[in-house]
């Protein structure tokens, strides 16, 4: 199944609650909620309370992307604040497999994260463990970059392997997702989009969401 988890790092934070029904109702899968500690990534977002307040305003998954140093030392608190999928980065932690299963009895769903400058190889060990892989196309800390090329090999790489080794495997791709970037990732094995700017840039955002998935479905594993 394709999802779209749209970012709120594009959103108006002053009015979080309407943009979190906004994204309800424009029929979005997820909601992606980047967390950021201005130490392993230069940039601070939001946390716990945040997380908790918006927790209320719809039933969509949660999505919660750590970018944060050490992500072990909070790792439960984000699934007792809401988050149904923690998704934290192999750069992050010396401690990937006791992250892992703190998230996992806390409750929630796994993902591992590896930022553009690691091998896709690097996540493979972990692969029967985790329910997602997230590749960022973006070095992470901002919405709005350019997606990097590169990624759609990684994907293809993961998806090859994750079909050996857990078939149900999602892979995931974050930063610079558009309407053009999907379709080489979808073609290439991602099934979930974290996407920021092209959702929030749009007049339509249920058309965006609509399009983005549409476009994704019609070519999943094409090019694998
Ligand atoms: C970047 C974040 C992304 C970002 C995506 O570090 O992880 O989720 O919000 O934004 P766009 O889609 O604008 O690149
Ligand atoms: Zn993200």
């Amino acid at each position: 199944m394709i999802t779209v988890s749209p970012s709120i790092l594009s959103s108006d934070f002053s009015n979080l609650e309407a943009e979190i029904r906004s994204l309800d109702s424009a029929g979005a899968d997820w909601i992606h909620i980047d967390v950021m500690d201005g130490v392993f990534v230069p940039n601070i977002t939001l946390g716990f309370p945040v997380i908790r307040a918006i927790r209320p305003h719809t039933a969509r998954r949660f999505d919660v992307h750590l970018m944060i140093d050490r992500p072990e030392r909070y790792a439960a608190q984000f699934v007792e604040a809401g988050a149904d999928l923690v998704t934290f980065h192999i750069e992050s932690t010396a401690q990937v497999k006791k992250t892992a299963s703190l998230i996992r009895q806390a409750g929630a769903a796994v993902g591992l994260s590896v930022r553009p400058g690691t091998p896709a190889q690097d996540v493979f060990p972990y692969l029967e463990e985790l329910d997602l892989v997230l590749v960022m196309s973006v070095e992470p800390g901002f919405g709005g970059q350019s997606f990097l090329p590169g990624s759609v090999e990684k994907i293809r790489v993961i998806r090859r392997e994750a079909m050996r080794r857990n078939p149900e495997l999602i892979v995931q791709v974050d930063g610079g997702v558009n309407e053009k970037t999907i379709v080489d990732c979808a073609a290439a094995g991602a099934d979930s989009f974290a996407v920021g700017s092209t959702v929030f840039k749009s007049a339509d955002r249920a058309a965006a969401i609509r399009s983005l998935r549409e476009r994704a479905e019609a070519v999943y594993l094409r090019d694998l």
